[in-house]
């Protein structure tokens, strides 16, 4: 915090009903406290001393000694030369004393030392180790004595408080070691250090999880407290406390940078419950984007430039515990919709889907599937260019559509199918459902699937539509027939790819629970319509193909009973909606209406002359069900006969249409 946090109203009012425990960012410093020898400057620290006495919030001191904003007059005498290190120990005890009695009743914590360790890999070029020790004046005047002095000062002047060492890349392996063996060595010698601040300004590439998981366990090993004590995650691959780093560029943060953040943050959350044993303070270094010491533009904090919470402040607080401690079993096959000799994408048997993907050069795999609220599934490179993950815990069962994002670009999973969805060819994974038998291709007689191209006078081409016809279909005998929609991105190849339409109505047929229809699948030509635009969608271009040039092609070209007693539309989504404008905009042509995820009629809507045989609505149960129930308990008390279906456990997908397909087709044509 800094002054003016504690002292703007709103901010206020963010701190008191966030935060627990604050700190002060510079004000506490020794360059703040006493930049000259004997001059104290207190009424930065104490107003922020005092918000936290008079709010009850806990005050974490920092920090006593720091080869950084430290009081540099310490070093050398009145003269400029370096003083003896007894002298310096002097003026130090004398500083740490002052600042650490003034705050004594309020903080509960010091970071006493700060950043005396020194960065990089734990053997140099030459194959030698580096000396453990930040090469700063503190240390070429005392040797690692002044760690020892500041800590034994700082308990001197309270006992009571908690001392930290504090630390940035705390997490790094060979950096973890040095400051591992550095606490062990001094508290072996009885220095009085009761805690590992690991400041963990990171970045949305790093660290892995693992190493941060494998420090914390390492330090619980000599201490019982560590506090994250200056957490940020920047948008950017720079890392660590160095004073010295890009502030990013003023522009739109793109969704999968997001992604990134909110899926590192939430990685690492996981990590801190793990061992809430050890892990007592999680400090974020500044309130928000608009304080960040990164600058506005490394986004690094869950509240926005307008101290606005980020999704990342909401998957932080409303983490799902059963998650945390979820183990997927090990019991993962390839998806049954994968490329041939395709290992991955892989399912296990409780519905986790697992990823693999070849991409050595790249920076960031997202897979677009995950649990709500986040941007999918954040894959981590493993050995040999592959990256890997596995969905936070089981999906829904069913079909799903979805893609990579490499480094911000768009691509499909190698190893599985595509689907038309999104007005693309998605990558598709099925999740096995319980009830898939009735999808399922089985030894019964099947129909067939066929391309027809019709001419279409009203958009001068010749457009193309699917035919399903009944295995009983012998060019002789005549049979109804039903209009199925597609829905917004897909086209008229997903009734039967995706949704299975020929399988489902092959094995109702095989076992009586349904009259033979035809079905004709075509394109909706929705796709025009751009997303957030839908509403204002003109279906009666589609009106035109679809009553005016192919129901009358169909009706010459195969044997259909061409009344309307015999003809239903129904649609999924979008399809839906074109459906319910087109049968209410021609009711001499069809009599069942089918809305599938696709919206409602209420009983105003239906002309008297329409009377539809049927109208049946349905959705899956994570969509707003009580919408189709309720529609159609008004329908049927105004006397239509009306059928609501919802359903279980799947959302705006394709097992929610296969279902209704089921439901739906043994109501129609019923003699
Ligand atoms: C930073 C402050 O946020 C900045 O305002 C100041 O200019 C420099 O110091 N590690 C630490 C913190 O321990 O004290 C630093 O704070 C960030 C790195």
């Amino acid at each position: 915090m800094n002054t003016k946090n504690v002292t703007d109203p709103d901010q206020v009012a963010l701190i008191k009903k966030n935060f627990n425990s604050i700190t002060a960012e510079n004000d506490m410093k020794p360059v703040s406290i006493q930049p000259r020898e004997g001059e104290f400057h207190w009424e930065n620290a104490d107003r922020i001393a005092n918000f936290c006495r008079q709010n009850g919030i806990k005050l974490r001191g920092h920090c006593l000694c720091w080869h950084n904003q430290f009081s540099d007059w310490m070093y050398t005498d009145k003269k400029g030369k370096d003083v003896s290190k007894e002298v310096f120990y002097e003026r130090l005890r004398n500083q740490i004393h002052t600042v650490v009695n003034r705050y004594k009743d309020v903080v509960y914590a010091w970071d006493v030392v700060n950043e005396a360790m020194t960065d990089g890999p734990s053997r140099l070029r030459d194959g030698s180790e580096p000396n453990p020790y930040r090469q700063s004046r503190l240390y070429k005047l005392c040797g690692d004595e002044f760690i020892a002095k500041a800590f034994q000062f700082a308990r001197e002047a309270d006992p009571n408080a908690l001392l930290f060492y504090n630390d940035y890349n705390a997490a790094d392996p060979a950096k973890r070691d040095r400051i591992y063996d550095m606490v062990k060595k001094m508290k072996d010698a009885g220095v009085p250090i009761d805690g590992i601040g690991m400041q963990g300004h990171y970045n949305i590439y790093g660290p892995s999880m693992e190493d941060v998981d494998a420090a914390i366990t390492k330090y619980s090993t000599i201490v019982k407290n560590i506090h994250f004590t200056e957490l940020d995650i920047r948008t950017t691959s720079e890392m660590g406390g160095q004073l010295q780093f890009s502030r990013g560029e003023q522009k739109e943060v793109p969704q999968y940078i997001k992604t990134l953040q909110e899926a590192q943050y939430s990685n690492l959350f996981r990590v801190l419950r793990k061992h809430r044993d050890v892990i007592k303070n999680v400090t974020f270094w500044n309130l928000s984007d608009r304080d960040s010491w990164l600058g506005t533009y490394n986004y690094a904090l869950p509240f926005d430039v307008n101290y606005k919470p980020k999704n990342v402040y909401y998957l932080i607080k409303n983490f799902k515990p059963e998650l945390d401690n979820a183990v997927a079993k090990e019991d993962f096959q390839p998806s049954v919709s994968n490329q041939p000799g395709q290992q991955y994408p892989m399912v296990n048997s409780q519905g986790y889907a697992r990823f693999r993907v070849f991409a050595p050069d790249a920076k960031s795999v997202i897979v677009s599937l995950g649990l709500g609220g986040r941007g999918g599934t954040v894959l981590q490179k493993t050995k040999d260019g592959f990256w890997e993950g596995t969905t936070e815990g089981a999906m829904d069962e069913g079909f799903h559509y979805y893609h990579l994002t490499i480094d911000g670009g768009m691509f499909n999973d190698p190893g599985a199918k595509n689907y038309y969805g999104s007005t693309r060819w998605e990558s598709g994974i099925e999740i096995p459902a319980h009830d898939c038998d009735f999808y399922a291709d089985k030894a019964v007689a099947h129909g067939e699937v066929s391309q027809i191209l019709f001419p279409s006078k009203s958009t001068g081409v010749n457009r193309r539509a699917f035919v399903y016809l009944p295995p009983s279909y012998d060019g002789k005998k005549k049979f109804p027939v039903l209009y199925l929609q597609h829905g917004w991105g897909e086209d008229e190849t997903a009734w039967s790819n995706q949704g299975h339409a020929n399988l489902i109505m092959d094995n109702l047929i095989a076992e009586g629970k349904c009259e033979p229809f035809i079905i004709v699948m075509t394109y909706g030509m929705t796709n025009k319509a751009r997303f957030g635009s839908i509403q204002k969608f003109d279906y009666k271009e589609f009106e035109t193909v679809l009553v005016d040039e192919l129901v009358p092609y169909i009706d010459t070209h195969f044997k259909t009973k061409a009344d309307k007693a015999n003809r239903a539309m129904a649609g999924l989504s979008m399809g839906g909606m074109e459906t319910h404008n087109i049968t209410l905009a021609r009711p001499e042509i069809f009599g069942y209406y089918g809305l599938l995820s696709g919206g409602t009629y209420a009983p105003s809507e239906i002309k008297c002359n329409a009377l539809p045989k049927l109208i049946f609505m349905s959705c899956g149960s994570r969509e707003n069900p009580d919408r189709v129930n309720q529609a159609a308990e008004e329908l049927r008390k105004a006397g239509f006969n009306a059928v609501s279906y919802v359903s279980e456990n799947t959302a705006h997908e394709f097992l929610t249409w296969r279902r209704s397909l089921r439901e739906m087709a043994p109501l129609l044509f019923k003699k």
